[in-house]
C-alpha cells in the first residue's frame, strides 16, 4: 500500500474517538481520497467541510456533544444561530473570558461556522469590528450565512490560513482562537503571524488543546488524530516557550482543564487551554 506523510492510508472515518464529540465533530465523511490524505491541510479541510455541510444536522441532533453544550453559556448559546452551534468545534470559550471591549477590532484564527466572531461583535459593538480567517471555504459559506441571518454588520468572513494571516501589520486589538493552532504544522508561524498583526500592547486569547508529555509516534502520525486537534498537540512547556520566544509578554494560562482525565494511557496527558498574553506597547 502506498504511504503518504502521515505513513498511513487509514480513512479518517475509521477514527476512533479523541479529545471527544465536540473538538473535532462527529461528521467526518466516509470517503478520503489518496490525494487528501497527502497534506495536513487537505485532511482538515475536508474534515471541516463536512461538518459545515451536516452543521444543522448536528444542532437538531442533542445525542450529538458540541462545543456549545460543553463550554458556553445559556446567555452565549441563546444569542447564536443553530447552525453556528452546530458547527462548534472549540476547546474552550475565548470570547468569555477575554472581555472584549467596544470599538476594538478582534481577529478569530480559524473562525469556523463564526460562533466566536458573533459574541465578541455584540460586545465590540457597533463602533468595534470583528474580522473571521478561516482556510475551508464551505465553513467559511456557512459563517457568512450564518451572518446574514443575525443580520450582523460589524463582523467579515475572509478565506485565509492563520500561517499567513490577510490582515495589515499593527492593526488587530484582540486575536482570539478556539481549538485551531493545534492543527497547524507551523505554530512558529501562527505565532509570529500573531505578533504582527497585533497593535502595539494588544493581546491575544486563544483556546487551545496541548499535552504534558510528548504523544506516541502513531498518534502525531495519524489523520484522525490530526484532525481532532489531537495528533498536532503541542507539549504545553514547549508552547508556551514558543509564545515567549516570539515576543509575548505577560502570558498566563487562564483556564486548564483535562480533556480526558479519566482516560488511560496518552489520552489523559491532553489538556485544555486558554492562554493570554500581551504584545509589549512601544
Ligand atoms: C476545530 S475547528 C474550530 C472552529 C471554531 N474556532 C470553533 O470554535 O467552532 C477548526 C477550524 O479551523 C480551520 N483551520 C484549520 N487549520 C487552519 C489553517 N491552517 N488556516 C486557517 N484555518 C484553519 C478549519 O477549517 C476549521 O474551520
Amino acid at each position: 500500500m502506498e504511504k503518504n506523510l502521515f505513513g498511513t492510508l487509514t480513512p479518517i472515518s475509521e477514527a476512533a474517538d479523541c479529545c471527544g464529540d465536540s473538538c473535532c465533530g462527529d461528521d467526518a465523511s466516509t470517503e478520503i481520497t489518496h490525494e487528501q490524505l497527502d497534506s495536513v491541510t487537505a485532511v482538515v479541510q475536508h474534515q471541516y467541510a463536512a461538518l459545515a455541510t451536516n452543521a444543522a444536522e448536528r444542532a437538531a441532533d442533542s445525542s450529538r456533544v458540541k462545543a456549545t453544550d460543553k463550554f458556553y453559556t445559556q446567555a452565549q448559546r441563546d444569542v447564536l444561530p443553530d447552525e453556528a452551534a452546530g458547527a462548534s468545534a472549540g476547546c474552550g470559550n475565548p470570547v468569555g473570558i477575554a472581555d472584549a471591549r467596544p470599538g476594538e477590532t478582534v481577529l478569530d484564527l480559524g473562525s469556523g461556522g463564526g460562533i466566536d466572531c458573533f459574541l465578541a461583535a455584540r460586545e465590540v459593538g457597533d463602533g468595534g469590528y470583528v474580522i473571521g480567517i478561516d482556510m475551508t471555504p464551505k465553513m467559511l459559506e456557512l459563517a457568512q450565512q450564518n451572518a446574514a441571518s443575525l443580520g450582523t454588520e460589524n463582523v467579515v468572513f475572509k478565506l485565509g490560513h492563520i500561517e499567513s494571516i490577510p490582515q495589515p501589520d499593527d492593526t488587530v486589538d484582540l486575536v482570539i482562537s478556539n481549538c485551531v493552532i493545534a492543527l497547524s504544522e507551523q505554530k512558529d508561524r501562527v505565532y509570529s503571524e500573531i505578533f504582527r498583526i497585533l497593535k502595539s500592547g494588544g493581546r491575544f486569547v486563544i483556546s487551545d488543546m496541548v499535552t504534558e508529555v510528548p504523544l506516541p509516534a502513531d498518534v502525531q502520525a495519524s489523520p484522525t488524530e490530526w484532525v481532532a486537534c489531537v495528533g498536532g498537540a503541542a507539549v504545553m512547556s514547549e508552547y508556551l516557550e514558543l509564545i515567549e520566544s516570539t515576543g509575548f509578554t505577560d502570558i498566563e494560562v487562564l483556564k486548564e482543564a483535562r480533556t480526558n482525565p479519566d482516560a488511560a494511557y496518552w489520552k489523559s496527558s491532553l489538556i485544555d487551554i486558554t492562554i493570554r498574553a500581551y504584545k509589549p506597547a512601544g
